[in-house]
């Protein structure tokens, strides 16, 4: 089975799940590893790991264009989010699926969380200055602390739980 890692990350979160990925799966069939632009359907691939940020809640936009592309092959998402709890990190993986077409076949996906941006430490500041109790403001405050260790061990330890399911 042919395989590529194809991913996109801005700040490196996903960048750094790609390389646990590419150290973890057996290189001699690895076709492609590397970003969305110079990927092509002619390497053969069988089967894609296609890793992306999460921007409003789905896939960052070269990931979408990049899977509204795809035609007659396996996929497996992988990506980080700012927000991990369960249930969004369900309707992540929903929403980018959304952008696959039906001739694919979509397989069990992987999100942890991810660290988030500076800039977002200013919002919340921002947000608890005006009104220490801001309820959204304490939600972003909790969660940009929490993701600053993100992706951490646990996450790579099950990452690589989910990666080894594809090798046979
Ligand atoms: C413009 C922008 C929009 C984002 N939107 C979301 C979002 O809707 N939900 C979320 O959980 N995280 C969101 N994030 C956080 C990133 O998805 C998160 O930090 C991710 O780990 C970044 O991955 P990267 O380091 O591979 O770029 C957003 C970040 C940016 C910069």
């Amino acid at each position: 089975m042919k395989y590529a890692i194809v991913y996109s990350s801005k700040t490196g979160n996903t960048a750094a799940l790609a390389d646990r990925l590419h150290d973890i799966l057996p290189h001699e069939h690895c076709v492609y590893f590397g970003d969305t632009s110079h990927y092509s359907p002619d390497l053969g691939a069988d089967l894609i790991f296609a890793g992306f940020w999460t921007d409003k809640g789905s896939c960052d936009d070269r990931t979408r264009v990049f899977l509204k592309n795809l035609q007659n092959t396996k996929i497996a998402l992988f990506g980080t989010a700012g927000y991990a709890a369960p249930d969004y990190i369900h309707s992540i993986l929903k929403q980018a699926e959304a952008n696959i077409p039906v001739n694919n076949t979509v397989l069990t996906g992987f999100v942890c969380q991810g660290k988030m941006q500076p800039a977002v430490a200013d919002k919340f500041a921002a947000m608890l200055e005006k009104d220490p109790e801001d309820a959204k403001g304490k939600l972003l405050r909790d969660t940009y602390q929490e993701g600053l260790s993100h992706p951490n061990e646990e996450d790579f330890a099950n990452f690589k739980k989910w990666a080894e399911g594809f090798i046979h």
